[in-house]
């Protein structure tokens, strides 16, 4: 086949319509929280040390406007930044650039209002441009306006010597429909700004946790403090060494945690670890570009987020020069793995089930062993696992000799029935929803004693020391969950057996 080359060809204007181009802009799929991180993200680039994000709800016209202490731009820089497009993607970035396309002040503004102002000073000078979509609706130009007197607009006085100022206003997108409801209106935008909070805080953590000049990020006044999603200052967190896998833009470094188990950390540091998601749906990969946290909770479809791995998160490093690889998007929320780093995060995978499940094979047996005297036994059998009361258990066997014999096998069949009514179904919907308030029954005091005892002269028997027979208790129910009384329970019955 000839292709034809030379095919004379015509060409036709195919200028985008502004008024239809601008209103697609709006929906490209941001939201309150990705809109604002893309807004932080550019004062984050222009060296900002202190953003923060301010609202009048109150006001017929609602304002949200986002305020930064960075270097500001100069008037031509600014034209030249309303622009849709400002910088190609293609063009390489200083290492430190959170940007890529030249539209995220745009595309993220415009998701949320009409009206975007951007007041910037640059060593003392500034200027303000109007990006107004009810204008550009009525003269389908691509027109900008510039602002004569921008000291007088919302917070501009506000700015420092230099810095950089956003005003969303008309908020058609931020009002929850309550458009004449002004106290309704407000109540849904103040909501809405604080749901995106905890986004920020984890997001931005690496630079809010920097030791030289940390951001300082806060809202209406209050200072925000960064969530680390790995709890790296957390005694009992486990990190593994950090791996780099070299590629052909830069290096990607991967590193390993695994969180600290519920019991170990407050109930607040542990929600707040969890997020609203909870821990299930937040354990994966965290991915990091430029230390900006672009993608979480995730395992990119390289195994199911299982209870097993919950408190596995593995944090992976990219610079802005590996952005066409992973197809970085416009709202940095999203990316796809490329083949290699694919397989080298498949091996990481295999390593970490590997430990889960050997931890968790290590719980197994520690409830098999016969040394521990559990008062459950674990069975697999023909592809089942049965939870069976432990009749041998000297409990029960104490107890049981104390009856009298015709009772004793009723006793045993009480256990049975106990055990063979365990409600697995309703153990399995509340472990799948909320495993870490599912817990065993206290018991009370007389039950401990009971418990300890028989157990411990059992043991003591068996010839073991009482070193030992501390630590076998320390690991089996329901002695380990109430460790402090079971302890003086052992003094207690040592000290009266002594004194025999
Ligand atoms: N807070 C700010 N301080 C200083 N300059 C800013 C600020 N916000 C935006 N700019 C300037 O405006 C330009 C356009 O920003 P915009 O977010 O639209 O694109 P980008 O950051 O270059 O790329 P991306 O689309 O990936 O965000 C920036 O490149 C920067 O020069
Ligand atoms: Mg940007």
């Amino acid at each position: 086949m000839r292709v034809n080359s030379a095919a004379k060809m015509r060409s036709a204007d195919a200028t985008p319509h502004a008024a239809a181009l601008i209103e697609g802009l709006r929906d490209i799929g941001y939201s309150l929280e990705t809109a604002l991180a893309d807004i932080v993200d550019n004062a984050v680039t222009a060296d900002a040390h202190r953003v923060e994000i301010l609202s009048e709800t109150t006001v017929d016209e609602p304002v949200v406007g986002i305020l930064d202490d960075g270097k500001g731009i100069t008037e031509a820089e600014l034209i030249a930044a309303m622009r849709p497009g400002s910088r190609n993607p293609l063009d390489a970035r200083d290492s430190p650039d959170l940007g890529r396309f030249g539209l995220g002040m745009k595309s993220a503004s415009f998701s949320q209002c009409r009206r975007l102002t951007v007041i910037t000073k640059k060593i003392g000078l500034i200027s303000a441009a109007v990006w107004d979509m009810d204008k550009v609706a009525k003269t389908n130009r691509w027109e900008i306006d510039l602002v004569n007197d921008p000291g007088a607009l919302p917070w501009a006085h506000r700015l420092g010597e230099s810095g950089t100022l956003i005003l969303w206003e008309k908020l058609d997108r931020l009002t929850g429909g309550y458009s004449h409801d002004g106290a309704k209106r407000a109540e849904v935008i103040n909501q809405r700004i604080v749901t995106a909070e905890r986004h920020l805080r984890l997001v931005f953590h690496r630079f809010m946790e920097m030791p030289r000049k940390p951001l300082k990020l806060l809202l209406n006044g209050r200072v925000l403090k960064p969530i680390d999603p790995f709890a790296r200052s957390h005694a009992a967190t486990i990190m593994d060494p950090e791996e780099v896998l070299p590629l052909r833009n830069g290096g990607v470094v991967i590193q390993s945690t695994t969180l600290p188990h519920h019991k170990a950390m407050t109930q607040a540091a542990w929600d707040e670890l969890g997020g609203p998601e909870g821990h299930l749906k937040s354990q994966g990969f965290y991915l990091y570009r430029g230390f900006r946290l672009i993608i979480y909770g995730t395992w990119f479809g390289l195994c199911r987020q299982s209870e097993l791995t919950k408190l596995c998160r593995v944090r992976i490093d990219i610079p802005n020069s590996m952005d066409a690889a992973w197809k970085i998007d416009v709202k940095k929320s999203s990316a796809q793995l490329p083949p290699v780093v694919r397989d080298r995060l498949k091996k990481v995978l295999e390593r970490i089930s590997d430990g889960s499940r050997r931890t968790y094979r290590k719980r197994g047996q520690k409830l098999v062993d016969q040394n521990r005297m559990p008062m459950w036994h674990r069975i697999m059998a023909d592809d089942t696992i049965r939870y069976r009361p432990n009749v041998d258990h000297p409990a029960f066997t104490d107890f049981a000799e104390s009856l009298p014999e015709g009772l004793r096998p009723s006793f045993f069949n009480c256990i049975s029935l106990v055990g063979a009514s365990l409600p697995i179904d309703a153990l399995h919907a509340d472990m799948a929803g909320s495993p870490e308030q599912v817990m065993a029954d206290a018991v009370d005091e007389d039950t401990l004693v009971q418990a300890v005892q028989s157990t411990l002269v059992r043991l003591l028997e068996r010839k073991f020391d009482l070193e030992t027979i501390t630590s076998m208790l320390k690991d089996v129910d329901p002695f380990r969950s109430s460790w402090e009384a079971t302890e003086r329970i052992i003094q207690e019955t040592v000290d009266a057996r002594a004194s025999k």
